[in-house]
């Protein structure tokens, strides 16, 4: 399983939009080695890129509603919230329990439905931001 990009997911904003389909090659590299049953380590440090890598580019989008005083702001940082706490609890899940078919499959599915539903539903109002 895989997230395939598409022109839906396009906000217009070129700094966004190159850091969604950096993230989306991330992950799909990541969903791809618990595929291939790598070995903890290797997994551990793909989820500890992620983890950088998001709280990164959340950083980015939050500086851009703010500096256009964005009225959907706290809304949309809230959200960015809620998922890092939810991030966190997957990393801990794979660091104590390994990398286990059932939380390969939730993690998958989790992580591929947040994002699509987030990028074409509340990303997408951002464009027009510069
Ligand atoms: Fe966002």
């Amino acid at each position: 399983m895989a997230i395939s990009w598409n022109k839906n997911l396009e906000t217009g904003i070129q700094i966004v939009d190159s850091q969604h389909k950096a993230l989306v090659d991330k992950l799909n590299q990541f969903f791809e080695a618990c595929m291939q049953k790598k070995g903890k380590d290797e997994l551990m440090s793909m989820i500890r890129f992620l983890e950088n890598y998001v709280v990164f580019h959340f950083k980015t989008e939050e500086d851009i509603m703010q500096r256009h005083k964005f009225s959907g702001y706290t809304l949309h940082k809230t959200m960015h919230d809620e998922f890092i706490k939810e991030f966190l609890k997957i990393k801990d899940r794979f660091e104590k329990e390994g990398a286990t078919l059932e939380l390969v499959n939730s993690t998958t599915k989790f992580l591929t439905n947040w994002l699509i539903e987030h990028i074409s539903k509340i990303d997408k109002q951002l464009s027009g931001l510069k």
